[in-house]
């Protein structure tokens, strides 16, 4: 395809050619906006075809890309599509995804409790991580679509809104994405910046608090890694007014003990009465300060002395009911399958490993996470752990208990997920760096 640019990126004259582009990255060259622009925009419209952009996506996961060239990607993406605007300042938490992670779902009241607007657009799960949608799902009633001018109400209103993607946020984001899934270019810093931050910026928030996971059970499995990436987006969200921070945290094993949908929002809600595992209610404190001092200006040390009040007064739960009757769920309602089996730890030790993708796999095929789009989600089905890196197990003693409904569940391939050590494993680190 060629096209005769005549437009504020190149020069009126200017001919582009998705080939010449193709080349250009895959020599190791930087692109201009312009160049940007035609790729991704020629692809939104059909008028570039999967193979010429899975090309070009291949080359840029070879090669890399500039900050400047992320920072266009980014902004090209962002505009390809509605970009919202809230008539408040409201503050978004971002996860990119993990096993159990059900901190959106604490988080979110808490902060609203705290006096911090919380309008957030989630996510459904695909693979191996779940995803905030369904997991609010499995409340009966649970209304998770609204249009704009309802959500700016509902937070007005009560402080708090959670709900799925509205309008046409990012179009070309989507588009990519799925193309990448099936190019094998999803694992690309670039890629993955641009991706996440055009959603982010489109989204209207005003700051980003972004939870990057880091281990076996996340997309970024380095330290390394991970700190690019977390550089690049607080880069983005700087130069484009969002200030971002960035948190490094651990995804070696599970967040907290519940691996499934009813099972996470009845863990989350343990939580805000003041219940919670240990790593979930310490990730909150750190998010949740940070929240707090991007929002208000809070001093860190103060900030998260307010939320630990918060968590131990329940006053998060107090909002998480409010939320929950506004958009109409039953929080009563909530079941879990009566089916269950437990898997014993055939050996004494202490647990040493956990392969978190195992087990989200696992709970995908339990029926808690779906493969492809249209797959249905079971949300009674998951797992509960009772051990995890470094405590110490008898044999004989239930390692998970597995619920399951009409899917079969191999005992052994849970048992399999677990390593152990014969001596003492100290606790992993939860909170890795703060990246601002
Ligand atoms: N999450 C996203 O939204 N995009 C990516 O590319 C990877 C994770």
């Amino acid at each position: 395809m060629w096209v005769v640019l005549d437009n504020v990126f190149g020069k009126k004259g200017d001919k582009m050619d998705i080939l010449e582009i193709i080349e250009k990255k895959s020599n190791g060259i930087e692109l201009n906006k312009a160049e940007i622009d035609f790729a991704v925009m020629g692809y939104v419209n059909g008028e570039i075809p999967d193979y010429q952009m899975s090309a070009l996506l291949m080359a840029i996961k070879l090669k890399g890309m500039t900050d400047k060239e992320i920072i266009d990607l980014t902004d090209v993406m962002l505009h390809s599509g509605d970009v919202i605007e809230l008539g408040f300042d409201s503050i978004d938490k971002h996860s990119t995804g993990g096993v159990g992670d059900k901190t959106t779902i604490v988080l979110a009241p808490l902060m609203a409790a705290l006096g911090v607007k919380i309008a957030k657009m989630s996510g459904r799960g695909l693979g191996h991580t779940g995803g905030t949608i369904d997991k609010l799902e499995s409340i009966p009633g649970f209304q998770t679509s609204m249009t704009l001018e309802n959500l700016e109400k509902q937070v007005d209103d009560i402080g708090v809104a959670l709900v799925s993607q509205m309008g046409n946020l990012c179009p070309a984001d989507k588009k990519i994405y799925a193309l990448r899934d099936v190019t094998s270019t999803v694992d690309s810093i670039p890629l993955i910046a641009s991706s996440i931050m055009s959603k982010k910026l489109a989204s209207g928030a005003s700051k980003i608090v972004i939870d990057l996971k880091v281990g076996n059970g996340a997309l970024m499995t380095t330290l390394s890694e991970a700190k690019e990436l977390a550089r690049v987006m607080v880069k983005i969200g700087q130069l484009s007014g969002k200030e971002t921070i960035c948190v490094l945290t651990n995804m070696d094993e599970p967040l907290g003990y519940a691996v499934g949908n009813a099972l996470e929002v009845l863990e989350s809600i343990a939580t805000l009465k003041g219940n919670g595992p240990d790593d979930l209610n310490d990730l909150v404190i750190n998010l949740g300060s940070l929240m707090l001092y991007l929002d208000k200006g809070t001093p860190i040390e103060e900030a998260i002395e307010y939320v630990e009040n918060a968590l131990k007064m329940g006053s998060g739960y107090e909002k998480l009911e409010e939320l929950v009757k506004y958009q109409n769920g039953d929080l009563a309602g909530i079941k879990v399958t009566d089916k269950t089996v437990e898997v014993l730890s055939d050996k004494d030790g202490y647990i040493k490993h956990i392969d978190t993708l195992k087990i989200g796999e696992i709970a995908r095929k339990l029926g808690a996470g779906r493969l492809t789009k249209n797959d249905v989600i079971n949300p009674a089905v998951g797992m509960v752990l009772h051990k995890k890196i470094g405590d110490k197990v008898l044999n004989g003693e239930s390692l998970v208990t597995v619920y399951y409904d009409d899917k079969p569940v191999i005992v052994s391939d849970v048992l399999d997920a677990f390593t152990f050590s014969e001596n003492e494993v100290s606790k992993p680190e939860l909170i890795y760096e703060i990246i601002k």
